[in-house]
């Protein structure tokens, strides 16, 4: 089994929780060359602790344009459409935490070039590479006709997941240097949703693309489709959400075949553990898989398919979702598999604007503004979010 080299851009939690230590994990399958970021005492120090020379850079570009580095990991906060873009135009393969884009057509562009590149761009979707993910596909073939379909996430605030604390961190970054990153995905945000009040803004790129599209790769992954959205409704109702205290949201919907689902994401800052299931009922037995909180370590998801003649219970493996990608990964450098993330991202995007259409043309009922029907029309960009009324 060959190396890959990979450069890392971003050093932060999920680095730092997850894939540094996968890498280091599979170090027969990986060899870390290159590192950036916007810190240099944290690029530094990361390097400090990582095998044989490292090149570190404050810039992304830098490592994008490295010769000896085969495949970059983009591990920075916000979507990586620029990162990405700029690596596969290098040449590099990538691997993007999610969101790999913010707007349906940028995530359309990066499959296209992914294509035409012939690179290999994977998104940071860890839950579908569970190893019990398989048996649960499977285990929807035994339990008779789908009668229900449900997600539930149960989320605690971010600082509560990161209690158990570790991690580096320095404050040597130049808050000027985030300005041309902080101005560009805000265009993208208004090319993706129009007009609307900053509140629609951060719920769309924090909350709904930033943590429900994991829902939305998962019951792509698992239905072989997503549902339309036949209902959508947040509480409390806005505007008491806020850029750290969204409202818990849920969706109904339905498959092409009429089969309900429910999806409820509840923020609950204060919760004790992070929870998340995936639930289908069938007229003869039901799947259920529980999935781990993202930043704890050798945690895996786990599968219970209730049914009276085939019953299942996987307890989820010895390898995390997060080292299984880095595998799958490692195998489509080394083999040209080409993952299709990337065209299931822009569904994805596609998907999440339906529900905030929803949501907003409801809140026009109760809002003024430029939102509210007494407000002008909300001018809309290409693939922007209309608001159903
Ligand atoms: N798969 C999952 O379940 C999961 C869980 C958490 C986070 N994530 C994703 O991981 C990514 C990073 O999240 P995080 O929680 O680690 O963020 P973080 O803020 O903890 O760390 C991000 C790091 O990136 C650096 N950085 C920011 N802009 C940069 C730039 N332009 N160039 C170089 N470095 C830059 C920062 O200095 C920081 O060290 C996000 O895309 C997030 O969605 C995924």
């Amino acid at each position: 089994m060959r190396h890959v080299s990979v450069g890392l851009v971003g050093l932060g939690t999920i680095a730092q929780t997850q894939h540094l230590p996968n890498l280091a994990l599979l170090s027969a399958l990986f060899r870390v060359v290159a590192v950036a970021d916007l810190s240099s005492k944290l690029t530094t120090a990361i390097a400090d602790g990582l095998r044989g020379p490292v090149f570190t850079s404050t810039d992304w570009r830098d490592v994008c344009a490295r010769p000896e580095v085969e495949a970059v990991l983009l591990l920075t906060p916000g979507a990586h459409q620029q990162m990405t873009e700029e690596a596969l135009g290098a040449g590099k393969h990538v691997f993007s935490e999610k969101p790999l884009s913010l707007t349906v057509a940028g995530a359309e562009h990066l499959a296209a070039l992914a294509d035409r590149t012939d690179r290999v761009l994977q998104v940071g979707y860890m839950k579908v590479h569970e190893e019990a993910f398989a048996g649960l596909v499977a285990g929807l073939e035994t339990i008779g006709e789908h009668r229900l379909i449900r997600h539930t996430v149960y989320h605690p605030s971010h600082r509560s997941q990161h209690a158990h604390g570790g991690l580096l961190r320095f404050d040597d970054v130049d808050p000027g240097a985030l300005e041309a990153d902080v101005a560009y995905q805000s265009g993208q945000v208004a090319q993706a949703i129009g007009d609307l009040p900053r509140r629609w803004d951060d719920l769309y790129r924090k909350f709904l693309v930033g943590s429900v599209i994991h829902t939305a790769s998962l019951l792509r992954a698992s239905m072989g489709e997503l549902p339309r959205i036949t209902h959508a409704e947040m509480w409390p109702p806005a505007p008491a959400g806020s850029a750290s205290q969204p409202s818990s949201l849920f969706f109904r919907g339905e498959l092409s075949n009429q089969t309900p689902v429910e999806v409820s994401w509840l923020w609950l800052p204060s919760f004790p553990a992070y929870r998340e299931t995936l639930e289908v009922h069938g007229t003869e037995g039901s799947a259920e898989m529980s999935f781990p909180q993202p930043y704890l370590r050798r945690r895996t998801a786990q599968l219970t398919i209730r049914h009276p003649k085939t019953p299942v219970r996987h307890l989820g493996g010895s390898e995390t979702a997060f080292v299984r990608e880095l595998r799958a990964f490692h195998a489509a450098v080394a083999t040209g598999q080409r993952p299709r993330d990337a065209h299931g991202s822009a569904i994805d995007l596609a998907w999440l604007q339906e529900a905030l259409a929803d949501l907003a043309g409801r809140a026009a009922g109760t809002i003024g503004g430029r939102a509210g029907p007494a407000g002008p029309a909300v001018p809309r960009g290409g693939g922007a979010v209309a608001p159903r009324r």
